[in-house]
Parts: C-alpha cells; sequence; structure tokens
C-alpha cells in the first residue's frame, strides 16, 4: 500500500462515492432507525464515568441518508438490512432503562452488547424475551439491578450470556436451574457476582457445549458437581470467592481441556490417589492435576489445600498464572517450576514450603510479578534472581532471608515498582550508583536489621512509599534521602528505629505529597516538627520531643490523626487543635502540657478519640465536646482538671470510654440532670476524684451496653478504622484500644480491649450511701470497684447476678452486714477484697473463694470462717458450697486471653490505650499486608 501512487488511491475513494449503490449493502429499515434514536434519546452520556470509552450514539443521526446500518456499533444483515447487532459497550449511556424500551423493536438482533454502561440501577427489562433470535446478550457491569427476569431464560438460542455486575449494584436469580434449564446451547455463562444463594444446578454438567463458566462471588453453597470438570469443552471455570462451596478434584483423569481454573477463596479440597496407599481424605492437590499440560491460568489460592505440591506439576509448563498462596502446602524445593517458560504471576505466599531459597529461575524470562513470602525458605538470595528482568512485584517478606544485597543488582530490575523485603537479615551494599529502578515506588524494608538507611533510597525518583519502621537505624534523618523523590513521597514509617534528630537540626520535610508519617518510638530530642500541609496521619509519640506546640500544627488542616504522646512537650495545648476539621483522633497523653483544654469544637466535629491524659491541664472539660457526635473515647485521667462530672456527655451516642480518673472533680453526679442517656458506656474510670453524694444510679441504669453479655458490635475488640486514600490505594489503619490491668501488684497488658470488656471504677472518692441493687443489672460488668469511699448498707446479693465479674473491690468503705452465700457462684471471679469494712458472719466457701487469701476479708468486725484464723461458732451457719457451679467455663474468661506481663507495680484498676495496626489493600493487586504497628500505650496512674 505504502507503495501505491497517492493519485491511485485517491481515485478509487472517488470511484466508491461515485456508485454508492454499487457496493453498499441494503439500506436500514425506516421502522429501526427509529426504534435506534429513539434508544438513544432516551439516555444521557456520562463522559466521566469510569466505564466509558466512546460515545457511539454521538454519531448515530437521522439526517443525512439515516441508514442506521453506517452508525457506529450498529450491523444489519447484509442482505435484508435488518439490525442483527448492536454494540453499546463502554458507550457512556446514563439513564434507566425503561420496560417498553424501543430497543426490544429490534426483534431480528442475534448480538446485543450493552456492557459497561450505567443504567442506574434500573431492573433488567422482561422485554429482553421478545428478541428471541438472541444468541450473544451481555449486560454485564452496566449497573442493572435487581431480579434476573425469567423471559431471559426463554432465549433459547442463546450461546453467550455475561449478566455479570459488581458486587456495589447486585442482581439476583432466585432460581438458577429453572433458569439454565433450555439454554442448552449455552458455550459462555458468566454469573459472576449474580446473587444466587443456591448450589450450582446439577443440570449444568449436561452442557457440553459449555467453554467457559464463570459463578465467582455468587453465594454458591453445597456440592461443586464434580462431572462439570469432566465437561468436553470446558475451557475456563472460575467459581472463586463462594466460601461455602465444597468440592473435590476428580480422579484421575480431568476430561476438560481446562486452561483456567480460579477456585481462591472455596472450599475446595483433593484426594490422594489410593494408589499412593492412603484412602483417607487430605486436602491437598491431586496428582492429576498434572494431566492438565494445556493449563494457562490456575487459580487456587486462599484455600485450605495441604500437603506436598505433586511431582506432576513439572507438566504445567504452559502455565502464564499461577496462584497458590494462603495454603498450607508444604515441599522443600521449587524445582518443579524451573520450566515454565510462560509464567508471567507466581503467586505462593503463605504456605509452609521450606528448605533453601529456590535457586533457578533462569527460565522464567516472563515472570512479571512473584510472591515467595511468608514461607520457611532460609539463606541468601541467589544471583539469578536479578536476571528477572522484567519483575515489577516482588514479595519476599518473612522468608529468613539474610545477606548483603548489592545495589546495583536489585537496579538491575528495571521494570520493579513494588518491592517488599520486611522481615529479613539484610544489608545494603554502599557502592556507586548510576542507575536505579525508575519505577520502583514500593519500599517496604521493615524488620531488616537495617543500621543506616540504605544509600540508593535517595536515588528513587518514583518512591511513593517508604517503609523502614522497627530496624536499629541510629542517627539523624539525612537530607540527602529526599533528593530525588519530594515530587512523589505520600508515606513514610521511621517508626520503631534509634533516631536521634534531623540533619542540620532542620525539622521541616521538603516533602509536599506526603500523607501519612509515622516516625514513633524512637529517640528524636528535638523540638515538634511540623509535618508537611497535606499530611492526614501524623504520629510522631514515645519520643523525647521538648518544648512547645506551635499553633502552625493546625495549618496541617487534613490531619486525621495526630499522635504526639509520650513526649515531654510542654506549654499549653494549642487552641486552634479542636477546630481542625478532619480530625479523628487526638493523642497527647503523657507529655508536660499546662493551661487549658482547647475549648472550641465545631459543630459536626469528627473527634473520636481524645487522649489527655498525664499532663497537667487546668480548667474544666469544654462543653463544646458535645458537638463531636463520633467521640468513643475520652481519656482525661491524670491532670488537675478541676469540674464537676461532665452529664452533658449524655449526648455522646457512642461514647464508650470515659475516663477521668485522678483529678479534681468533684460533688454529686446526679443533681443536674434526671436523665442519664450512656448508651454504649462500657469503660468508666472516675476513681480518685473528690465526687461525693450517692452513687451515679441514674446514669449506671442508662449503661445498655454494659446490660448485654454479647453482641455488642461486629468486631470482637474495640476499635476504629480511620482510613487514609493515598494515590495507589487506600490505607486502613486500625486503631485499637489496649488495655492494662493492674491486678495484685502484677500489670497485664492486653494489646486488644475485647469487646466484652466492662469496667467501672469509682474508687477513691467520697460516694456515700447504698450500693444500688441495680448494679445486678449490668451484666457485662467484668470489673467493679467501689474501693476507698464512704459507703454503708449491705453488699447487695443482686452482685452474684455479674456472672462474668473477674474482679469486685469494694474494701475501705463502711458495708455491714454479711457477704451474701450466691457470691460463691461468680465462678470468673479471680480478684475480690472487701477488707477494711464492718462486715459479719461466715465467709462463703465453694469455687473462686476458696482461693482468695486472708486479706481480701481483713479489717472487719465479724467475719469468720476460712481463710480467716476465727472458726465461726456454731450459730453461724455455714452452707455448703453449691454442687452445680461451671469452673471449668473458662472460654469467656478475659483473664485466659492473650496478656503478657509487663513490669510489677503497684495499684489497683485497669488501664486503657490503643494500638496502631495497618491493614494495607493494595488496589493493583490481590496482595494483602496486614502488621502490627505498636504495642499499648498505657494509661496510668
Ligand atoms: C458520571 O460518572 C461519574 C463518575 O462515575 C459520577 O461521579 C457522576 O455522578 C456521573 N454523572 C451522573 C449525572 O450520574
Ligand atoms: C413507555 O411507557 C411510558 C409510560 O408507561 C410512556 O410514557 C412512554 O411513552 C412509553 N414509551 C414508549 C417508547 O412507548
Ligand atoms: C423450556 O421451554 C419449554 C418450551 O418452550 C417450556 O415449555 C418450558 O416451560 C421451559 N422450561 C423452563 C424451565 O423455562
Ligand atoms: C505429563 O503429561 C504427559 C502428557 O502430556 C502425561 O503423559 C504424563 O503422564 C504427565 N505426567 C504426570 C506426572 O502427570
Ligand atoms: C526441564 O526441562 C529440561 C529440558 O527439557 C528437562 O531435562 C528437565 O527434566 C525439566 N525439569 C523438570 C523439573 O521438569
Amino acid at each position: 500500500m505504502a507503495t501505491l501512487p497517492l493519485y491511485l488511491l485517491l481515485t478509487s475513494i472517488f470511484l466508491l462515492s461515485l456508485f454508492p449503490t454499487r457496493f453498499a449493502k441494503v439500506p436500514c429499515h425506516a421502522d429501526e432507525s427509529f426504534a435506534l434514536m429513539e434508544f438513544k434519546r432516551s439516555f444521557k452520556t456520562n463522559k466521566t464515568d469510569w466505564r466509558c470509552i466512546h460515545p457511539k450514539v454521538h454519531s448515530w443521526s437521522l439526517d443525512g441518508s439515516g441508514d442506521c446500518c453506517s452508525w457506529d456499533g450498529v450491523k444489519c444483515d447484509e442482505v435484508t438490512g435488518r439490525v442483527i447487532a448492536l454494540d453499546l459497550s463502554s458507550s457512556c449511556v446514563l439513564g434507566i432503562m425503561s420496560p417498553n424500551t424501543t430497543l426490544f423493536r429490534l426483534v431480528h438482533m442475534e448480538s446485543l452488547n450493552l456492557a459497561f454502561n450505567n443504567f442506574n440501577f434500573s431492573p433488567i427489562p422482561y422485554g429482553f424475551g421478545n428478541l428471541s433470535r438472541l444468541q450473544y446478550l451481555n449486560l454485564s457491569y452496566s449497573d442493572f439491578s435487581g431480579e434476573i427476569p425469567h423471559a431471559i431464560s426463554q432465549l433459547s438460542e442463546l450461546i453467550s450470556l455475561d449478566l455479570s455486575c459488581s458486587w456495589s449494584v447486585p442482581l439476583h436469580l432466585l432460581n438458577m436451574g429453572n433458569f439454565v434449564h433450555n439454554l442448552t446451547g449455552l458455550k459462555e455463562l458468566d454469573l459472576s457476582y449474580v446473587n444466587l444463594s443456591s448450589p450450582i444446578p446439577p443440570i449444568l454438567a449436561n452442557f457440553s457445549s459449555l467453554k467457559l463458566l464463570r459463578l465467582s462471588s455468587c453465594g454458591l453453597n453445597g456440592d461443586f458437581p464434580v462431572s462439570i470438570f469432566q465437561l468436553p469443552n470446558l475451557e475456563v471455570l472460575h467459581v472463586d470467592g463462594n466460601s461455602n462451596l465444597f468440592g473435590s478434584f476428580p480422579k484421575p483423569h480431568w476430561g476438560s481441556p481446562l486452561k483456567s481454573l480460579s477456585l481462591y477463596l472455596t472450599n475446595f479440597s483433593g484426594e490422594i490417589p489410593t494408589s499412593i496407599g492412603n484412602l483417607s481424605l487430605l486436602r491437598s492437590l491431586p496428582s492429576s492435576m498434572g494431566n492438565l499440560s494445556h493449563l494457562t491460568d490456575l487459580e487456587l489460592d486462599r484455600n485450605n489445600l495441604q500437603g506436598q505440591i505433586p511431582v506432576s506439576f513439572a507438566n504445567l509448563t504452559q502455565l502464564s498464572v499461577l496462584w497458590l498462596s494462603n495454603n498450607n502446602l508444604s515441599g522443600d524445593t521449587l524445582e518443579w517450576v524451573v520450566n515454565f517458560t510462560k509464567l508471567t504471576d507466581l503467586h505462593i505466599s503463605g504456605n509452609r514450603l521450606s528448605g533453601g531459597f529456590p535457586s533457578s529461575f533462569e527460565n522464567l524470562k516472563q515472570l512479571r510479578r512473584m510472591g515467595l513470602s511468608l514461607n520457611d525458605w532460609y539463606g541468601n538470595i541467589p544471583s539469578t534472581l536479578w536476571n528477572l528482568k522484567d519483575l515489577e512485584y516482588l514479595y519476599l517478606d518473612s522468608l529468613n532471608l539474610n545477606g548483603t544485597i548489592v545495589a546495583s543488582d536489585l537496579f538491575k530490575l528495571k521494570s520493579l515498582e513494588e518491592l517488599y523485603m520486611f522481615d529479613s537479615h539484610i544489608s545494603f551494599t554502599k557502592t556507586f550508583i548510576n542507575a536505579t529502578s525508575p519505577k520502583l515506588a514500593h519500599l517496604y524494608l521493615a524488620s531488616c536489621n537495617l543500621t543506616e538507611f540504605p544509600q540508593f533510597i535517595g536515588y528513587l525518583s518514583k518512591l511513593v512509599q517508604l517503609e523502614l519502621q522497627h530496624n536499629k537505624i541510629r542517627g539523624t534523618i539525612p537530607r540527602w534521602m529526599w533528593n530525588n523523590n519530594r515530587e512523589s513521597l505520600e508515606y513514610i514509617n521511621l517508626s520503631n528505629n534509634l533516631l536521634t534528630g534531623f540533619e542540620n537540626n532542620q525539622t521541616d520535610l521538603p516533602l509536599p505529597k506526603l500523607r501519612y508519617l509515622d516516625i514513633s518510638s524512637n529517640l528524636l530530642k528535638t523540638t515538634l516538627l511540623i509535618p508537611p500541609p497535606l499530611v492526614e496521619h501524623y504520629d510522631i509519640s514515645n519520643n523525647v520531643l521538648s518544648g512547645e506546640v506551635s499553633t502552625s500544627i493546625c495549618e496541617v488542616r487534613y490531619l486525621i490523626m495526630l499522635d504526639l504522646s509520650n513526649n515531654t512537650l510542654n506549654g499549653t495545648i494549642p487552641p486552634c487543635l479542636g477546630s481542625i476539621g478532619p480530625l479523628e483522633i487526638l493523642n497527647l497523653a503523657r507529655n508536660k502540657f499546662d493551661g487549658i483544654i482547647p475549648r472550641i469544637y465545631p459543630d459536626g466535629c469528627a473527634l473520636r478519640m481524645m487522649d489527655l491524659s498525664e499532663n497537667q491541664l487546668r480548667g474544666i472539660v469544654p462543653r463544646s465536646l458535645a458537638n463531636c457526635g463520633m467521640l468513643e473515647y475520652m481519656n482525661l485521667g491524670d491532670n488537675q482538671i478541676n469540674d464537676t462530672f461532665p452529664f452533658w456527655l449524655s449526648k455522646l451516642a457512642s461514647l464508650k470510654v470515659i475516663a477521668l480518673q485522678s483529678n479534681i472533680f468533684h460533688g454529686p453526679i446526679e443533681e443536674n440532670l434526671s436523665q442519664f442517656n450512656f448508651t454504649s458506656l462500657q469503660i468508666l474510670d472516675l476513681s480518685n476524684n473528690n465526687f461525693n453524694g450517692e452513687l451515679p444510679s441514674k446514669l449506671l441504669k442508662s449503661c445498655h451496653a454494659m446490660k448485654d453479655i454479647i453482641g455488642q458490635d461486629m468486631s470482637p475488640y474495640l476499635s476504629i478504622y480511620p482510613s487514609l486514600n493515598l494515590s495507589y490505594g487506600e490505607i486502613i489503619t486500625r486503631m485499637t484500644y489496649a488495655m492494662t490491668l493492674m491486678n495484685k501488684g502484677i500489670e497485664m497488658e492486653y494489646a486488644k480491649i475485647p469487646n466484652v470488656l466492662v469496667g467501672i471504677d469509682l474508687s477513691n472518692n467520697t460516694f456515700e450511701g447504698f450500693i444500688p441493687e441495680l448494679i445486678g443489672d449490668l451484666k457485662s460488668l467484668r470489673m467493679l470497684n467501689l474501693s476507698n469511699n464512704c459507703l454503708n448498707g449491705t453488699i447487695p446479693p443482686s452482685l452474684a447476678n455479674l456472672t462474668v465479674l473477674e474482679s469486685l473491690d469494694l474494701s475501705w468503705n463502711n458495708l455491714v452486714g454479711e457477704i451474701a452465700q450466691q457470691l460463691a457462684g461468680l465462678t470468673f471471679l479471680s480478684d475480690f477484697d472487701v477488707s477494711h469494712n464492718h462486715l459479719s458472719g461466715p465467709i462463703p466457701r465453694g469455687t473462686q473463694f476458696d482461693t482468695f487469701g486472708s486479706s481480701s476479708f481483713a479489717k472487719n468486725d465479724g467475719l469468720c470462717g476460712s481463710p480467716l484464723p476465727n472458726k465461726c461458732t456454731n450459730g453461724d451457719n455455714v452452707p455448703p458450697p453449691p454442687s452445680s457451679f461451671k469452673v471449668d467455663n473458662k472460654d469467656e474468661c478475659l483473664f485466659d486471653l492473650d496478656w503478657r506481663i509487663v513490669l510489677g507495680g503497684a495499684g489497683g484498676g485497669f488501664l486503657v490505650g490503643i494500638v496502631l495496626e495497618n491493614l494495607i489493600i493494595d488496589k493493583k493487586s490481590r496482595w494483602f499486608s496486614h502488621y502490627s504497628k505498636k504495642m499499648v500505650k498505657g494509661w496510668k496512674r
């Protein structure tokens, strides 16, 4: 063509247009072009829709010849001129599809593709049933919703049907068996994400033409019909994401020419062929899969597969995608993979593969994504790895790797975008660097035993995310680190190192795109670094920062989380801190702040967690905190706040933790308000103040969360999930409240507060009067401390209703009467103190009471019996221990949860703090990492 003289070309075009009728096909019928135009008119176009590629209907017009057969996306029969195909996929169509749309007048249509448009949640109209000649129908990802009409199942000519949707716009189908019954000619069926909530109809195993079957995430349950594997033409089978679908692999032969198999997140298991001699069912990969030598895509991740990867896998040399991650597979070699020359994706993370790190990668020249993380390998990284020049994602974390990596080797990987190597013992050589991996954006080198910043970081010009936490990097943070990445860095985590400051004492970071900055748990001895203006998450806690906090911190106005706790900052808290709009988490605990608490919290204040404990704050609790309707956690403990009880917090329906301990709060609690509404409250600590008057019965009565033992929340731990939107994905930060329990002088640290933790500490005040009976209604109480008050009257027997109570302290009061025998029924009670009262009578016997020492009962007027030395006289009738108590039911016991002893200490009570974890969800891949950021931050007194 290129050599054809131009004039010749022009001539032939000229000729074509001169004799149109000779070359053109039969024009379309007026009724059909009208129907199409009507269809066009009934919709809008949305060019910003993510699915939109090209609005084909724009070319449609009745002007001129009006020949619809020439319109974009329309195809007519050459002989009859009838419209037989319409392809409007990704055509930016927006609007409701009416049940009587003129589309259904195109009854000669054989192929209709409306995929990737926005039909705005319309139901799929019944009228599709009119298009009885349809062989191909694709309505996928077009935001249809509701029930799939039965009419579609009458389209008996159908060869290909794609109704897959997105999880956010659900379609459902009542009876899949009936639906497919007459569609026996189907070669392709895709109903992914359609809610089927049923087993796979066995009739599908008769669909001998079926080449493609996709039923991903359909809520399938029951058994997968094993005969589907034997369909003679099946090439693609995806039933992943159906966690209640059970299946096993056929043995010994697979009938079908399967090319792509995706079963991740299902419940498939396999049977080891009987020839091996063991008949027992094992969840394993059957060696018969080695027969599938033409398989190109195998996705079996996130199942429960166990056992060795069969040797026969070496036969699967046509594989380009292999996902076996997150199973329980074992084996000590990757040899079987050496001849997989077409492999682009290899994911075997999260198994129990062991032995030396695999060494032969020569043949895997196409490999682009490799995940070997979380296996039991060890040793050096073989130099052949650096020959995989097309690698984009390399996940090698948690593999016991060691050795020195030569930076110039690493930078042979010119396409590398993500490198995960955390949990290794590696170091990097310092060499002359003349080239880098120009695309490297995500570098995860946490917990690598690094002692200095790798020199090459300063050369990475596309770096977005830098994770160097939990290393042993000492000294100052050098400026050269930001030499080339100023315009790209969004996320930095340098926490848990030995950093002492910034080079040249320059406490600013020249990183205008930064969103996340964590330098917590270092040895920084500087003043407070004010982060760049777009930072949303700033944590510099657990350092030795000193000096005042400048009001310019409030110029960082997108802050969601600010944690300056555990430093020695002083001066007043900048008043503007209460007014940072998006701020959800404010932690200034354990510093030397004085002055008053910031007073202004705007309407719609987003605060959820506020910890100002252990400072020297004065004044009152600011009343405008009542604007913070999301507040869940408020800790003002260990300050010098001089106020009455902030009863107005009762407005805050989410409030779960109120901690006002060790201040100068005073006065009675209930005089100002007749009704309280602390519905969600779980932890109330008012200890060490000057409260007086009666115990707050009305307040306690309103604590509905304390009355329910089960089902308070979806998550088992008290947590909040602030999220962070970075350019590459979403990071969800989970903050879990932690707790430290002082129990008999031992401090026990719980990394998480179970939702079931409910505690009240009103000790060391001057409350008087009776202990109200209604405390017995707070059935989920685990801890109750009323010690050191002036309470009188008796111990209400209703306390025996607190069946999960673990710690009860009523010491140092003026209580009289006997200890009700029913209290011996509290089988979880492990800490009990009624000393220094005027109690009398026999000490209950049985279960937990037999384990308490005499100090629990000391200094009472008339108590008798074990463990006290004075025996009860005849008149004291000690009843026998009840026989029906369960003593072995330890599952629910808080003290049995995962805990570790931290320090010996004095005093009683419990301490609450927070733990941070990051969940990183990377939009690009199914990679999902999860690591705990730090342990406890306590709440001490
Ligand atoms: C067009 O699509 C964009 C992106 O999906 C969406 O935000 C916008 O609301 C849509 N416009 C209309 C009118 O629905
Ligand atoms: C479809 O029905 C609606 C009302 O049911 C009517 O207003 C509209 O004109 C009809 N459209 C066509 C193309 O018949
Ligand atoms: C299948 O088609 C036949 C004949 O058209 C019809 O009688 C029958 O009801 C259909 N079955 C189902 C389940 O739709
Ligand atoms: C490997 O495939 C060949 C044919 O492609 C087959 O004959 C052989 O049995 C297979 N080996 C194993 C171990 O499955
Ligand atoms: C890989 O291919 C070579 C050459 O065809 C062959 O000798 C070797 O046995 C194969 N390795 C495996 C593990 O199948």
